[in-house]
């Protein structure tokens, strides 16, 4: 490899051997072979399907090809120092009709994947869902029908019987409040569908889901560490009126505190954020009994903050965001702000909740116009984020906060789900037509920074 050309600004040791240093992906991102080996659809083949619903209609069919390269992609991470991979497992492989028949090349292949990654000595940190549903069970009512405890769980079992012996580190759910949000209030993520009364039976559904998986993983794998991973923005109002006070307090409610709340025992945030009162509806007797877990850690993922202003026109939360274009600030590809004190904020937000046992980074990164030159990727502005980003996590760290591990989104260019191949987030450079790899300067920053 190359010797880095820049140089780290600080060095890992600052953050104390046990730190945990990783990096992070997702299967319906990466694996393409979207119907190989018995594979059955997944709500994100739908819904790239359809027209108009992601940018330039791209498609992943074959995305990173990870799921036939996979070999070449861990010898990557092992190239880049990172001791601990977090990738996700498609459920459609596992269970190509969401419940019933268990596809046993499917279980195959994570198997191979897992052994892998240990036979190179970097440990698997695997989640269970990231946002592929299988078609099948949407057909069937998706995150709105509550029978999706059942199904979950039994998925739930089925990884954890067939992996519990050599993964040591699960994450039940990745990001509830974006697919939930995205997928089922927006519209704009699969399933494409939208409004309260889609958005809150699958809030509902989703916390119960989580609580359901992380019970079953503690008691087929007790030795597991097991956690969840959630997405925060830090949250500023617009002004110091205080209806942009209350704007800002409702929308951190909504983005920061739905999901994490119930799940540490305290309930939705109904009294910042009235219109959460409508999920008793999806609430049966003995539910608060089944809506929290001891986790034994929390991922949290940061990528910007927000600023947020009051609105009368926003129905049940009269609020609404300032984009960053408007407000002159850098930029990264995503028109998500640079903002590194946010993790910081995050971090301490997070550590506000004393019942939280571990909190890691389970993900943080950018996506900049990226080009190859003569072979190179020189990708300054991603170095600068993870380096700016990293300063503001150790600082948390040396004021006393809990933080035990940090893991970049992502090893390699991917899909970026809505917004297709455009944004480029990954440490290595994908060319999507050839599938030919070249690691940027970030990720040799990376490796030099994790290899000293
Ligand atoms: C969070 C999601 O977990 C991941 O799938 C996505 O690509 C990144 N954020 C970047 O948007």
């Amino acid at each position: 490899m190359d010797r880095p050309i820049h140089q780290p600004a600080i060095k890992k040791d600052l953050f104390g051997e046990d730190f945990v240093w990783g990096v992070s992906t997702a299967a319906f991102q990466t694996e393409g072979a979207c119907d190989a080996d018995g594979k059955g659809q997944s709500i994100w083949d739908t819904f790239t399907a359809r027209k108009g619903k992601v940018l330039n209609g791209d498609k992943a069919h074959t995305a990173c090809d990870f799921y036939h390269t996979y070999k070449r992609d861990i010898d990557l991470v092992k190239q880049l120092n990172v001791p601990n991979f977090r990738f996700s497992i498609a459920w459609s492989r596992i269970l190509p009709n969401g419940t019933g028949e268990v596809n046993t090349a499917g279980i195959n292949h994570y198997h191979q994947v897992i052994d892998y990654c240990i036979e190179q000595g970097i440990e698997p940190w695997v989640t269970l869902y990231h946002w592929d549903l299988p078609q099948a069970l949407e057909n069937r009512g998706g995150w709105t029908n509550r029978d999706v405890v059942d199904w979950f769980s039994n998925y739930t079992e089925v990884c954890a019987k067939s992996y519990g012996t050599k993964v040591k580190n699960w994450m039940v759910m990745n990001e509830p409040s974006v697919f939930t949000g995205a997928g089922y209030f927006l519209g704009i993520h699969a399933p494409g569908r939208s409004g309260l009364k889609n958005f809150l039976p699958a809030v509902h559904h989703a916390v119960l889901c989580m609580v359901a998986g992380g019970r079953l993983l503690r008691k087929l794998c007790p030795q597991a560490q097991i956690g969840t991973t959630f997405s925060c923005s830090y949250i500023e109002p617009y002004s110091t009126r205080p209806r942009d006070i209350g704007a800002a307090k409702r929308a951190n409610a909504l983005i920061n505190r739905l999901f994490i709340e119930p799940i540490l025992g305290l309930g939705y945030p109904v009294n910042d954020l009235p219109v959460l009162n409508k999920l008793k509806k999806y609430m049966h007797p003995g539910d608060e009994d089944n809506m929290h877990f001891d986790f034994d850690f929390i991922g949290i993922q940061n990528y910007t903050r927000e600023i947020v202003k009051y609105s009368f026109f926003t129905p049940y939360i009269g609020a609404t965001l300032v984009k960053a274009e408007k407000r002159k600030v850098q930029l990264t590809d995503m028109k998500w702000e640079v903002y590194p004190p946010a993790i910081y904020h995050m971090l301490k937000q997070f550590n506000a909740y004393p019942q939280i046992r571990k909190l890691y980074i389970t993900e943080n990164g950018a996506a900049f116009p990226d080009r190859v030159n003569d072979g190179k990727v020189e990708d300054p502005k991603r170095v600068e984020f993870l380096q700016t980003h990293l300063q503001q996590v150790l600082k948390a760290k040396q004021e006393g906060y809990n933080v035990s591990g940090y893991f970049v989104w992502t090893l390699t260019d991917n899909f970026e789900w809505a917004e297709g191949y455009h944004p480029r987030f990954g440490l290595v450079y994908v060319d999507f037509n050839t599938q030919q790899r070249i690691i940027k300067a970030s990720g040799k920053w990376y490796a030099a920074f994790l290899g000293e």
